[in-house]
């Protein structure tokens, strides 16, 4: 998956300007900073996103030929992986392992691929501003070269990359639903002197074509003694409030607190 990423990246932009757009509503899309005429600040990264509705679409002829084949399979075993994980956080707040999976919060899958270059200044950029992720699960896969780095104990940490592992972050969704039992991390990447730097973030954030689809704190965790923190949200308005804003500011839920 990494090295198709690279491949992407590397080739010649008449390759890949095919793919540049700023459009939301696309399946593929490859930009430099989604929110560049939002943020204060530009970030030092490119990025080509992808998204799948479900594990066995087949109309991967729209992927880039270059990471077409690795980035179709990774995404079934993501896939596989996130059913198994929502089905743990299910049986973790004390529900039925299949309820958040009957929620369809493992609906919908975002593969954003960034490709950080090396910076020759990294005390003056980052790679990606504070913020928490949006969704409810986020699938991280990295490269070797560090700059992950999250908000703990009031400092920032670094997270060394391990061969093989990969790094799993609650998203805001998941906080809102588990009416804050679980809580999103934040975090950020650091810009590096050495690069390229390679990620691959799987969001879940429920459906794709996402009609309609309404999400609040569950039920089974509301009581007198634990009132609901937060409203219930149309995925649709909650994942445009997201684009809309620029990533460093983005502490999403907050807007949502009853
Ligand atoms: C993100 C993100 C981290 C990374 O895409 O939301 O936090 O390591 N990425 O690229
Ligand atoms: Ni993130």
């Amino acid at each position: 998956m990494l090295d198709g990423i690279q491949k992407f990246n590397e080739q010649g932009v008449e390759e890949k300007k095919k793919y540049y757009t700023r459009d939301n509503m696309r399946r593929v899309r490859f930009n430099s900073n989604y929110d560049l005429f939002r943020s204060r600040t530009a970030s030092w990264r490119d990025t080509l996103n992808i998204s799948f509705s479900d594990p066995d679409q087949n109309d991967s002829e729209e992927l880039p030929a270059l990471c077409r084949k690795s980035t179709v399979e990774y995404s079934k075993h993501v896939w596989e992986l996130g059913n198994i994980l929502f089905g743990l956080l299910s049986e973790s707040l004390g529900l039925k392992p299949e309820q958040l999976r009957n929620m369809d919060c493992s609906k919908g899958q975002r593969l954003t691929c960034h490709y950080y270059p090396a910076c020759p200044e990294p005390e003056l950029a980052l790679g990606i501003a504070k913020h928490s992720d949006p969704g409810f699960l986020t699938v991280l896969l990295q490269n070797q070269i560090n700059g992950l780095q999250i908000f703990f104990q009031n400092q920032w940490v670094d997270v060394q990359p391990i061969r093989g592992a990969l790094v799993i972050n609650i998203g805001d969704l998941l906080q809102l639903v588990s009416n804050g039992k679980f809580r999103s991390n934040k975090h950020r990447v650091a810009a590096n002197r050495l690069g390229p730097r390679i990620s691959v973030a799987c969001f879940f954030s429920g459906p794709i074509n996402m009609d309609k689809v309404f999400y609040g704190p569950i039920e089974e965790l509301i009581s007198e003694e634990n009132p609901p923190i937060y409203k219930e949200v149309l995925l649709s308005d909650y994942l445009m409030k997201f684009i809309a804003a620029g990533l460093d500011d983005n502490f999403l839920v907050n807007y949502f607190k009853e």
